[in-house]
């Protein structure tokens, strides 16, 4: 996106709409009720200056990941720090963010069942919306909807790079689908989707990058395969906030979808520890029943814990046993803490912790600067 549109979208919005009504702005962070989210708002925005900065002067441009925080005020910060649009897993994402002004939106998914098909059509009227597919199922029912609503429709073909979820798993099954959608109505071929997922998580950063770089390879090969079959493939789109300096400096990838970085999360921090953890819950002891023994109030209703139990900041010897209930967390070696202390957890997994709030408090030195809702949390469909 240009700058000068990208500052357009940004006019009164790098901060939310009721920042002047909101009380709880200039309040010191421990003052507030609990469970609550929270992002220092430095620190993530020097995790978006540094991804933004890595990609300035290379080929690839950055795309970032909106289920990360699915928050409209912080997508815009991404795109004033340099993003050339963004990525999203969900239509219903998608929509969130068109409806805020963004143009140039990637649905890194599969988008089926006529209901969606029509949804995504009237979106593509509105900005331009680029979508993965991997079947001429997909193609046809796109093709059709979208022709009948003159809108046009990109595609990037999925191709399967090892993760094994969606994707086609040949380049030549690749080809026959670029050939066969190639001049139908409604669509355009807008080139490659490749996600690397099944390798984010290999702790050795090396081996993760020797890895990663032979899978996007797979990607890679793919496009030259179809160049020299006389289909130009204008964008290869992947990678991660794990893996963009090794599969995104690689020769034939445009985009980035980093999402993480822009948070960051426990999980992340052991592989990517040049971003900085920016979001943490703040939560509150509800309860000391015994000897060492704590309980706060916030269980899995408002953590996501699938990459494992979340950290608290400032205690990293106290450990949570795999035990997260609803609405508690139970810490049995518990220091000094007092009823009603509060403390911040650090989550394990940011993008479906984020998906459990309507607002992120933002705060800089402990205290609240801005609050943001969360435009995009529960959009599932
Ligand atoms: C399609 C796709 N692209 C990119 C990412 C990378 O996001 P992150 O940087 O948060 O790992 C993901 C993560 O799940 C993804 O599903």
């Amino acid at each position: 996106m240009e700058r000068s549109t990208a500052k357009s979208l940004l006019k009164n919005t790098v901060v939310s709409p009721f920042a002047d009504q909101d009380a709880r702005i200039g309040r010191a962070i421990e003052e507030l009720d609990t469970p609550t989210l929270l992002l220092d708002r430095a620190a993530s925005d020097r995790n978006l200056a540094r991804m933004a900065g890595f990609f300035r002067d290379r080929p690839a441009k950055l795309r970032p990941h909106f289920k990360n925080h699915k928050c409209v005020t912080l997508a815009k910060r991404q795109m004033l720090a340099g993003a050339v649009g963004m990525t999203c897993a969900k239509l219903g994402e998608a929509e969130v963010l068109v409806d805020n002004g963004f143009r140039d939106v990637l649905i890194a998914n599969q988008v089926v069942g006529a209901a969606k098909v029509e949804r995504l059509v009237q979106l593509a009227r509105r900005a331009r919306i680029s979508v993965a597919v991997d079947h001429m199922d997909q193609v046809e029912a796109i093709s059709r909807a979208a022709a009948a609503a003159q809108a046009v429709v990109r595609l990037l073909i999925e191709v399967d790079i090892g993760m094994g979820r969606c994707g086609l798993p040949s380049s030549e099954a690749v080809l026959d689908l670029a050939r066969k959608l190639h001049g139908m109505p409604g669509v355009e071929f807008g080139g490659l989707q490749a996600y690397e997922g099944h390798l984010v998580n290999v702790v050795d950063r090396d081996q993760r990058r020797i890895q990663s770089r032979a899978a996007m390879g797979l990607a890679v090969e793919t496009r030259r395969l179809l160049e020299r079959s006389g289909i130009p493939v204008a964008c290869v789109s992947g990678c991660s906030s794990a893996t963009y300096d090794s599969t995104g400096i690689l020769d034939g990838v445009d985009e980035i979808q980093a999402g993480t970085y822009a948070t960051m999360d426990r999980q992340y921090y052991r592989l990517a520890a040049e971003f900085e953890v920016a979001l943490s819950i703040l939560v509150r002891v509800i309860s000391r029943p015994g000897p060492g023994k704590a309980v706060l109030d916030v269980g899995v209703k408002g953590a996501g814990a699938e990459f494992g139990v979340p950290g608290i900041r400032d205690y990293p010897e106290v450990v949570i046993p795999f035990f997260l209930a609803e609405e508690h967390v139970v810490v049995n070696q518990a220091p000094e803490w007092s009823i009603g202390q509060p403390l911040h957890l650090i989550p394990s997994h940011a993008c479906t912790t984020c998906n459990l709030y309507r607002e992120i408090v933002a705060h800089e030195d402990g205290i609240v600067v801005d609050v943001w809702p969360i435009e995009a949390s529960g959009r599932l469909a």
